[in-house]
């Protein structure tokens, strides 16, 4: 039995990214094999501050990095801003990068996905969000693309995604990950 970490780059209530990341979890507790997803609360990094680090991590934002580290695997969800991964995603995996060399990154396997309202569904942004956590040490698990176009009208009252193609995707990107964690 294996844990996904699962990790929005958005803050918004109604966001697509975290519909995403929603959909991810259900299909990760709800598919064979008993694996289990945490979702990790983008809300718990503040502002990286090397003097909150030497103070002693806050307990929320302690408890978001031991859903990292407890982790067998990370499944990251972009939106794209501009071009690049949010602000405050950036920042959430500065904190996960800490210590540099030991930190929870350090050799776990991530997946990189997107979603925005676009057609394109923030592909471009994909390649930065896998840059960073390679810098991070992170391990990168080869999936087939997954950007979520028009993401914003996919997102059902209930804040999942349900196009069957998505979730057809997504299944498979779910599979892939848990089959390189069983690799391992
Ligand atoms: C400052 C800013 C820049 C944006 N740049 C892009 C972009 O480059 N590509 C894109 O597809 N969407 C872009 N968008 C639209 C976001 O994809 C959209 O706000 C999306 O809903 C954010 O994700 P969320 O639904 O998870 O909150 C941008 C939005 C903002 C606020």
């Amino acid at each position: 039995m294996a844990t996904i970490a699962l990790l929005s780059g958005s803050l918004r209530a109604e966001s697509s990214n975290s519909a995403v990341v929603a959909t991810l979890r259900k299909l990760i507790e709800e598919g064979a094999g008993g694996h289990e997803a945490t979702v990790v609360p983008l809300r718990d990094f503040p502002p990286f501050d090397e003097d909150v680090e030497h103070a002693g991590l806050p307990a929320a934002l302690e408890a978001a990095r031991a859903r990292v580290s407890g982790a067998d695997a990370l499944i990251v969800c972009s939106p794209a801003y501009n071009g690049y991964p949010s602000g405050v995603l950036k920042n959430a995996l500065d904190w996960l990068s800490r210590p540099g060399g030991d930190s929870p990154l350090t050799g776990l396997p991530t997946a990189v996905l997107s979603a925005s309202p676009g057609q394109a569904g923030g592909a471009n942004v994909q390649p930065h969000v896998r840059q960073i956590l390679a810098n991070s040490g992170a391990a990168a698990v080869e999936c087939d693309e997954v950007a979520v176009g028009n993401a914003i009208s996919l997102r059902t009252p209930d804040g999942l995604i349900e196009d069957p193609a998505v979730l057809s995707r997504l299944a498979k990107l779910v599979d892939t990950v848990l089959a390189a964690v069983a690799a391992r």
